[in-house]
């Protein structure tokens, strides 16, 4: 039998899934819609877009695909998985409706507070003015949050009330991020350090990888604005035990409940971002998806066939003693187009991949390329992921950054203390 894969998304994540699945010796096809130049080299890319779900049915039917992976989120909530699912395939993903733990934070925020899932104190809001009014008697910082998807783009930190106002009338008066901010859910900040928890789902069955970090803004010491992430180790040495069953208990397991009594079982990769003070554990979001570039260092680690693990999520079988990984450590690290994440510059040729590949347990994952008159060029933000494996975190960086000085594009830049970060205790 001839088993064909197809992958939906373009970034390297959906690199990362093409990477691993090609490893597995059950699968002899991989296909990515729409995939990057690096996709188009170990799999075949496919020109339709992650939100065009009749087409994608189409091809699916067409060329007899045994499993659909979804990498973006937005194909999921424009409900390619219930199309899918209609038609008798098996697809990897939530639906629409489980979606909404990411696609709404005021659903995400709701079924926190009924599942008890602990989380920063809020409020929701359909009308400026009274979001106005409830924040002017708040401490500050607050977080005024879109409630739609907004690309990463829609949260703002507001540490006075000037800011806040400011904030709110660019969501819902002069409406930013479009109908993303027609509700707006406003919290407390909390202190801390974020980790990236992800839980692979069944729908009743859940297993968690390992913790990793994330490194949202731009510049060193966490400087600048926030990008969709510069860089992700895991795991992450100081996360306990303690926090992991907690994560489990009070956090994906109370998630996956409320999402099934709400007839919308969750089946995918659930990844709540947790902030960790101490002991003190509290959910800033859902995701409904593999993080990026968290997947592309998961799938280092990873040490069981991925195609097997994500068939039996499809199915309801998931066996969480299936699940292997690496005793190591792995980072991944963004090399980003001069300017990103503001405006930046795309078609610069790219130069040293094959030279960084040569560096002990490196493997490059493309992002934002594509290949034009058979040359690789940037097409994108967030370009390249140089990700390294290594006995611990020391080992893992190092590699990873002699890599790193072998690539060249006009206008990289990245960050040079990913996994750098002392401990998970504030001042
Ligand atoms: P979100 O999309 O809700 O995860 O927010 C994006 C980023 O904003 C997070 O990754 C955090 O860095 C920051 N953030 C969101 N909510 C809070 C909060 N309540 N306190 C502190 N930082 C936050
Ligand atoms: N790495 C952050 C995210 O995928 O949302």
């Amino acid at each position: 039998m001839s088993t064909k894969v197809l992958i939906i998304g373009s970034g390297g994540r959906e690199y990362a899934l093409a990477w691993k699945l090609s490893q597995s010796p059950q699968v002899n096809q991989i296909f990515v819609a729409p995939g990057n130049g690096g996709t188009e080299t170990i799999a075949k890319n496919i020109d339709i877009g992650f939100t065009n779900v009749e087409e994608l049915l189409k091809f699916a039917l067409d060329n007899k695909i045994d499993l659909t992976v979804i990498g973006q989120e937005a194909a999921s909530d424009a409900g390619v998985v219930d199309a899918f699912q209609s038609a008798g395939l098996a697809i990897f993903g939530p639906s629409k409706a489980a979606t909404r733990i990411e696609s709404s934070k005021a659903y995400s925020k709701e079924l926190m507070q009924s599942q008890k899932i602990p989380t920063a104190n809020f409020e929701t809001f359909t009308d400026p003015d009274s979001a106005i009014k409830y924040v002017q008697n708040r401490k500050f910082p607050q977080v005024i949050k879109a409630s739609g998807l907004a690309e990463g783009k829609g949260v703002v930190i507001a540490e006075s009330f000037e800011q806040a106002k400011h904030a709110i009338s660019e969501m819902m008066v002069k409406k930013v991020f479009k109908d993303s901010g027609k509700t707006i859910v406003i919290e407390d900040f909390l202190p801390g350090q974020e980790v990236s928890i992800h839980a692979l789902s069944d729908g009743t069955e859940a297993v968690l990888f390992p913790p990793s970090q994330d490194h949202k803004q731009v510049f060193d010491d966490d400087l600048g604005p926030n990008t969709g992430g510069m860089g992700v180790l895991a795991p992450v040495p100081w996360v306990t035990k303690e926090h992991l069953d907690f994560a489990m208990d009070k956090v994906v397991k109370p998630a996956l409940k409320g999402l099934k009594s709400d007839n919308s079982p969750f089946t995918g990769c659930l990844y709540p971002g947790l902030m960790i003070d101490g002991s003190d554990v509290k959910v800033l979001e859902f995701n409904a998806r593999f993080g990026d570039p968290e997947a592309e260092t998961y799938l280092r680690l990873l040490d069981s066939d991925l195609y097997e693990l994500l068939i039996s999520c499809t199915i309801g079988n998931l066996d969480p003693s299936k699940i292997k990984w690496l005793p190591k450590t792995a980072i991944s690290i963004a090399l980003a187009s001069g300017g990103y994440p503001g405006n930046y510059e795309k078609g610069k040729p790219i130069s040293g991949i094959e030279d960084a590949e040569s560096v002990e347990d490196v493997v490059i994952m493309q992002a934002g390329t594509k290949i034009t008159n058979g040359k690789l060029i940037t097409n994108g933000g967030r370009v390249l992921y140089v990700t390294a494996l290594g006995n611990d975190v020391t080992d893992a960086r190092s590699k990873a950054y002699k890599a790193i000085s072998k690539i060249h594009f006009q206008g990289m830049h990245y960050r040079t203390d990913i996994g750098a970060r002392p401990n998970g205790v504030t001042g």
